[in-house]
């Protein structure tokens, strides 16, 4: 230890180190650690070590879980299952408030095991990690608490798997369970392999509080005990971590009827404009990537820097760089501790190596790492084009790209140049720009003149390739319920409103038509050059196109050129709705003779009237919400349209059913591509003149008739279509699940139901996407 001399002459810092004699007495009393089922420890089976990844030795032994070892603790989760969720929300309230409380008694206990595990440092397992898992249970003991007031008739989902990353290990586990516990749900957690001893100390806090025995149990093991997890009988899956495992998740559980979160990878841009404050901006860098060692999953790691302004902020940041303190992530004066694994250090320097090869120029801090345990000196890669993989492959590590842009429209089209879209830092004092470039990134969550600020109640969650459903606030909430949705009807017949006698004049005999299809506001032959027969009671009733590949290729393409549709305003659309209604309320008697003549009820017609006026006036009211978050904080959440979505609609209610999912998804922004019911696909074919005539700008809405399972699947694997609502059989909704892994687009497969009654917000929340944004206020 110097002198305080000594350090008067130096300036340098002294050893801060945090005391762990209790967690290496603890881990020493327990060596070995079974699972965590039906509110006891098993004893060990086949185990692996859990080492500290500052000196590379083991802290503790783990148990491989098996399938079996799944099968208990899904067993046991199921049982304690229905006195869990028939608990009033007062009672899980309190359960989860005492966890809160257990948790806050022993928060040095656990930023030490926390930072013994993975290797951040202790100022930031102290500081983010532990007060926010903390924060996160007393938020959700408040849901519980009013969840019969503010979720009437939602329940629980039932059985949760849950799936977490090493990163943040006991923050994602209280991002997972809390609010599962809120709702009513029991959970199977399983840890991820590199540190799962945070979450073996969470099991030893349920049984210290006594929470009943099977509401959470805690499954040890790596990639295969997940994978049994996804595949055991669970009614759903939340999960973290990388892109690549959330695909395959989505594949296993496609068509499986389980609902999932998909919380994925990033490669979030940090955006400096020429008047930011340089010296807060970076500062944000600091926060970005060289958090946690840059593992974070909404890391800043591609910074994007005005070019007038880039030479000095590159000064000044590499300045700051050579300031980092790397090293003994115990101490408290550590800024960047150890890299959680050797395998994760190794593929950090693969990565940098692609960078470096394919022409970045990497700067890195020339501090002295330690001779043991996994560290990487913090850095920057400049020079680096947009395809260089360090640009491309999220490096999970503590080196950012720096390039640079001119105009705010190159920052936005660079931001957005990636397949993901988790977040986004923007700084500029000109709040005006930033709000715009704000609402142009494709990212789920931005902070303003801030980074990596997180709170229970905002959502947290991506776009595109960064999965689906937030985490956090009533959005996170609302993940972890079952709307009190209808029955699903049996896929023939159903649905179908009862026929009713025609009153006044009937339909003329002659209704033989042929159709086309409806593509960038024109009608349009199909490609194939062919058309099939549509039939009633074994009479011919028209001809309509027979769609294919091609033409759904091209309507995801006029309504991808559309985008000016989500800009206008929500009474611009409302507008257009009306107009739509009035249209069809003109011609109604013609409409309605028409379904009638075919088997089909003519009270859709009234009913499609009604919904378009329903929806016209949801345009301009289906509000966001400024969240309670941190103080001097406005926390936006916005709703956001999708972008494209494709919609395959039922057979059942041909006029209706098409109306019931299109008109909520257009109300929001959206611009569709719609398979009308292929048993009679005249009454979406019928409306071209409604549109027409009502001012719907071409590509909003785009109809492509034809084999609907066939079409479904190219509007699935299509990455320019950002989600897709799928009504029909088991079979094509297996389907389009597992299609829509290629660009992870969120799917929504919906049973055949009684659509006179179809209609409300569950319609809405489908048809939008929440974006969290952050604006920190005050000098
Ligand atoms: P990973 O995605 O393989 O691991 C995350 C969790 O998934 C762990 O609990 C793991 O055991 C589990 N898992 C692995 N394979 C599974 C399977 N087939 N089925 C079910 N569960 C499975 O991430 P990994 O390999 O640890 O890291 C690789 C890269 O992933 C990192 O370099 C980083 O780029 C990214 N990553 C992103 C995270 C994020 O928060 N977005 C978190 C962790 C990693």
């Amino acid at each position: 230890m110097p002198t305080v001399k000594e350090i008067l002459e130096t300036m340098d810092y002294g050893p801060a180190p945090e005391a762990s004699g209790e967690v290496t007495a603890w881990l020493a009393a327990r060596g070995r650690f079974g699972h965590f089922i039906n509110g006891a420890f098993t004893k060990p089976g086949e185990t692996f070590a859990a080492d500290n990844p500052a000196t590379g030795e083991p802290l503790a032994e783990v148990t491989q879980g098996t399938e079996d070892d799944i099968t208990a603790a899904v067993k046991a989760a199921r049982k304690a299952l229905p006195k869990w969720a028939g608990l009033s929300g007062h009672e899980r309230a309190q359960w989860l408030y005492a966890i809160a409380r257990h948790l806050q008694k022993r928060e040095r206990f656990l930023s030490v095991l926390e930072t013994l595990d993975n290797g951040k440092p202790i100022r930031e397992s102290r500081d983010v990690d532990v007060p926010l898992a903390i924060r996160h249970f007393y938020h959700h003991a408040g849901w519980a608490e009013l969840i019969e007031d503010e979720f009437p008739g939602h329940a629980p989902h039932g059985v949760c798997g849950q799936i977490i990353p090493w990163n943040f290990p006991l923050l994602m586990l209280a991002w997972k369970v809390a609010p599962a516990l809120a709702a009513g749900n029991t959970v199977v957690l399983k840890p991820a392999e590199y540190t799962p001893l945070t979450a073996l100390a969470f099991a030893e806090i349920c049984a210290e509080v006594g929470l009943p025995k099977g509401v959470v149990n805690i499954v040890t093991g790596d990639g295969r005990t997940g994978a049994a997890l996804v595949a055991a009988e669970v009614d759903k899956i939340a999960f973290t971590g990388s892109t690549e495992v959330g695909r395959l998740i989505r594949r296993a559980t496609a068509g499986s009827g389980k609902a999932l979160t998909l919380e994925l990878g990033g490669k979030s841009p940090f955006i400096v404009f020429a008047d930011a404050d340089l010296d807060a901006a970076v500062e944000g860098v600091v926060d970005a990537i060289w958090f946690n060692q840059g593992q974070v999953c909404c890391a800043g790691s591609r910074i994007l820097a005005a070019e007038s302004v880039a030479e000095d902020f590159t000064r000044r940041l590499t300045a700051r760089l050579a300031k980092l303190r790397v090293g003994e992530p115990l101490d408290k004066c550590t800024d960047m501790g150890a890299i959680v694994h050797p395998v994760q250090l190794a593929r950090i320097h693969d990565l940098i190596s692609a960078g470096e090869a394919a022409g970045a120029r990497l700067i890195q801090a020339e501090c002295q790492l330690p001779p043991k345990g996994s560290f990487y000196a913090p850095g920057i890669l400049l020079d680096a084009h947009p395809a260089n993989p360090a640009m491309v492959e999220e490096i999970f590590g503590p080196v950012a790209t720096l390039s640079t842009f001119r105009t705010p429209d190159e920052a936005v089209e660079l931001a957005n140049n990636t397949r993901y879209g988790l977040s986004a830092s923007i700084w500029s004092e000109n709040l005006t720009l930033a709000m715009d470039i704000a609402t142009k990134v494709k990212a789920g969550v931005v902070w303003i003149n801030a980074t990596n600020v997180f709170d229970a109640a905002a959502g947290f969650g991506g776009m595109r390739e960064s999965g689906f459903g937030r985490e956090g606030g009533r959005e996170g909430m609302a993940a972890y319920l079952r709307r009190p949705g209808p029955k699903a009807q049996p896929e023939a017949a159903a649905g179908r409103l009862d026929a009713a006698p025609q009153t006044g004049s009937p339909a003329a005999p002659g209704i033989d038509r042929t159709a086309k299809l409806y593509i960038g506001g024109k009608q349009s032959r199909p490609d194939s050059g062919y058309s099939y027969a549509v039939t009633y009671k074994g009479r011919e009733i028209g001809l309509a196109p027979l769609g294919n590949r091609k033409d759904i290729r091209n309507a995801v393409e006029a309504a991808h050129k559309a985008s000016g549709w989500g800009k206008v305003t929500g009474h611009n659309r409302a507008q257009v709705l009306y107009y739509i209604a009035e249209n069809l309320a003109a011609r109604q008697a013609e409409f309605e003779a028409r379904l009638h003549d075919t088997g089909h009820s003519p009270k859709e017609v009234a009913a499609t009237i009604r919904r378009a006026f329903y929806y016209a006036a949801w345009a301009d009211k289906f509000d966001g919400a400024v969240k309670s978050t941190k103080t001097r904080n406005v926390t936006v959440a916005m709703n956001e349209p999708w972008g494209v979505i494709g919609i395959a609609c039922p057979d059942a209610a041909p006029l209706l059913g098409f109306a019931s999912l299109v008109l909520p998804a257009i109300a929001m922004g959206n611009r569709v591509v719609a398979i009308p019911a292929a048993s009679m696909p005249f009454a979406a074919t019928d409306l071209y003149q409604v549109f027409d005539t009502s001012d719907l700008p071409g590509g909003v809405v785009n109809i492509v008739t034809g084999p609907r399972d066939e079409l479904a699947k190219t509007l699935a694997q299509h990455d320019d279509v950002a989600a897709m609502w799928y009504c029909g059989g088991s079979e094509g909704a297996a389907m389009v699940e597992a299609e829509s892994a290629a660009n992870l687009k969120a799917t929504w497969t919906l049973p055949n139901r009684d659509w006179s009654a179809a209609q409300g917000r569950e319609f809405l929340d489908r048809a939008s996407q929440i974006k969290t944004i952050w604006v920190p206020y005050g000098e």
